[in-house]
């Protein structure tokens, strides 16, 4: 049968290359070993309520416990029903009361070089301050609190205070139109804005508040706006909504109890964009996103006291809430957060932080990866490096070569490297290698954590055969699991639980190889089918970044008389000649590494690739563009218009 009758995907990578982790790593580790991992495992998945019921009481602060683990039916799922807890107080309250109060919580350092540090009792009173300035605007439980802010230790502050209250907060990255934080505020009724007057980037100041203000235009339920001065550029204040950070925080006393919230109480919203029509308010919860994010951060990161962590993510994506703040925090972790871009003043400024800071643990994402290998490796050279003993990525998958990399230039080819796959819905990290335990292999994501049940299925939901691609799904429930999408029940079913009924469907393809191990293939929407045979993004996109000359790449379908589709690359070249000899080039390349079936039909250089603002690449408006269409559908979480238009320029 061919694959396309039956869903199933083509595997075409073959990657070979295993790196197991070293001795003394292994015997540093939490997680020291295959069997400990397997252990580990098996108790969560033969008796889930055992499992995180002595999880959660030992790693929760509870101020009234539960009675039930979980109850669930089909969507609808609750977690450590009847307890009463509060992520600020574990967060924060817990690391003080178990004498950690005077560690370091936050590193901060800003664009223009500025830095400041805050011990968890610092960070407390700051944040016990902030929450009576809301409790004073009069924020209450289930209020929700739009925020829109610079990455400052305020923006953790504020997320912190939310949830030390029952406020609800919508984080919106500071990078959105005000046409994008209007619909968020309008879907989420959010009470409160919180915002600065402008942030640093590239050396710029960007007027913040002046977005806030046309935003604020079209938001009628906000109220008040709390702005912190960060650039002190100029910006119009309105008499009686908005107020200055600094002058509301003089007055503010710094006891604030937290309060005893319900397990089940919303804890925050995000907003994700949906490939077509509005984005969607992914809604989680308190006690169980409280656990999940700090027992994942435990697994996987396998962090010890003394380590510096350092997220490059902004707190307006699901990795900055995960971990940023509330997973690392809540087991007492120092964070380093850095404001600006990664190129400023030069291409070494990631290094310069990592030197200077002595940072031991790193986690990124591919797309900024794929920035530093072609920004050459000079940057990184100016540097020592070595304080580094773990490395992270998230958001994409990444292409084996560019692991390599990864492996080779910044791990000094002795830290662990953890591809961790997980989505907003999911909370936290859902399959990633265990540093201390899992040999890995580049461009896989490798096991499933305790608690997670994956099942692959065709689109008759037939469980695949081993090396065959189809839709991942998630048998079981977990802790972190999004709760639904504010105010729309119906989308809810939709998109995640209508297809294959009693599961929770990701939205990605992936495949299991011969170890078992996972391969995330891209997008279901993303798959290209070339006569008859499915072949996933991220195979194609693979052959092609290993060639040297090739820093990016991407590879959708546009439609074919004969084919069904014809493979069409859009890439980006190293400072290579482009044109038709690199063609040849790129073709034959392919050829090689995984056969005449992938040979691309199409192949478009170009200068950049549209990327979302978080860094993943938008196939969807280069689909469009194969096609000869014009790029429709949502483009308002586009990073640089100016990469669509000169795409679709070249075109004409
Ligand atoms: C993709 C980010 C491959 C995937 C935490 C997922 C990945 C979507 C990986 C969620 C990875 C994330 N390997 N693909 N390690 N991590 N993805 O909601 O398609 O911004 O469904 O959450 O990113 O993106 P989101």
């Amino acid at each position: 049968m061919a694959d396309s009758e039956t869903g199933q995907i083509d595997n075409v990578m073959q990657e070979d290359r295993l790196f197991p982790p070293s001795e003394q790593f292994c015997q540093n580790a939490a997680i020291g070993s295959m069997d400990d991992y397997q252990a580990l495992y098996d108790a969560a998945k033969n008796d889930p309520d055992k499992f995180w019921g002595e999880t959660a009481r030992e790693e929760l602060h509870w101020f009234e416990p539960f009675d039930t683990v979980c109850n669930h039916d089909g969507s609808h799922v609750e977690w450590f029903v009847g307890g009463k807890t509060n992520i600020s107080y574990n967060c924060l309250d817990a690391n003080i009361a178990a004498g950690n109060g005077d560690r370091l919580a936050i590193i901060w350092e800003g664009e223009p070089g500025d830095t400041r540090t805050l011990t968890y009792k610092q960070l407390l009173t700051e944040v016990c301050k902030f929450s009576n300035v809301l409790t004073g605007q009069g924020v209450g439980v289930g209020d929700v609190v739009s925020i829109y802010m610079p990455m400052t230790p305020e923006l953790a502050i504020a997320m912190l205070a939310c949830t030390r209250i029952g406020a609800i907060h919508s984080v919106i990255f500071a990078g959105f139109s005000a046409e994008a934080i209007a619909d968020r505020n309008n879907d989420a009724s959010a009470k409160v804005q919180i915002t600065s007057d402008g942030l640093f980037r590239r050396g710029k100041t960007l007027p913040l508040k002046d977005t806030v203000n046309a935003a604020l235009e079209k938001s009628p339920t906000v109220e008040c706006c709390i702005v912190l001065q960060r650039a002190k550029n100029d910006c119009a204040m309105q008499a009686g909504r908005d107020y200055w950070w600094h002058e509301l925080m003089e007055d503010a006393s710094a006891d604030c109890p937290a309060l005893p919230l319900d397990s089940e109480a919303t804890s925050f919203i995000l907003y994700t964009s949906g490939s077509t029509g509005k984005p969607k308010g992914i809604r989680h919860t308190t006690a169980g996103y409280n656990l999940w994010t700090k027992k994942t951060f435990q697994w996987v990161f396998d962090w010890k006291p003394e380590d510096i962590y350092w997220c490059t993510a902004d707190c307006g994506w699901i990795t900055g809430h995960s971990y940023i703040v509330y997973g690392p925090m809540s087991n007492g972790a120092t964070c380093l957060m850095y404001e600006g871009a990664p190129n400023h003043p030069a291409p070494d400024r990631f290094w310069d932080v990592v030197q200077r800071h002595k940072v031991t643990i790193l986690y990124t994402a591919p797309t900024a990866i794929r920035a530093f290998v072609k920004w050459g490796d000079e940057h990184i050279d100016k540097h020592d490096i070595s304080s580094l003993r773990l490395l992270g990525t998230v958001g994409e998958g990444i292409n084996p070569d560019t692991w390599i990399w990864y492996h080779e230039k910044i791990g000094g080819e002795k830290c662990p490297i953890v591809d961790t796959w997980w989505q907003t819905e999911t909370g936290g990290i859902m399959m990633s290698p265990l540093p201390g335990a899992t040999a890995t292999k580049p461009g896989s994501c490798t096991l499933p954590l305790p608690g997670v049940v994956p099942v692959i299925v065709d689109e008759g939901l037939h469980p695949v055969e081993t090396n065959h691609g189809g839709m991942l799904c998630m048998a079981q429930p977990w802790p972190g699991m999004l709760r639904g999408i504010w105010g729309d029940e119906k989308r809810f079913q939709e998109q995640y639980w209508s297809t294959f009924p009693g599961n929770y469907l990701t939205g990605d393809n992936a495949r299991v190889d011969d170890d078992g191990y996972y391969w995330i293939m891209g997008r279901i929407d993303d798959v290209i089918n070339v006569s008859g045979h499915r072949l996933s993004t991220i195979e194609v996109e693979s052959a092609l970044v290993s060639h040297d000359k090739v820093a990016e790449c991407a590879a959708v379908g546009r439609p074919h008389d004969l084919k069904g589709q014809a493979i069409c690359v859009f890439v980006t070249v190293k400072d290579a000649q482009a044109g038709e000899a690199l063609r040849d080039e790129l073709r034959l390349h392919v050829r090689k590494e995984i056969g005449a079936l992938a040979v691309p039909d199409d192949i478009r250089f170009t200068d950049g690739l549209p990327k979302t603002r978080s860094g993943k690449i938008m196939r969807r408006l280069l689909r469009d563009i194969a096609a000869g269409r014009q790029a429709a559908g949502d483009v308002s979480t586009l990073e640089d218009f100016s990469v669509l238009a000169k795409l679709s320029e070249d075109q004409e």
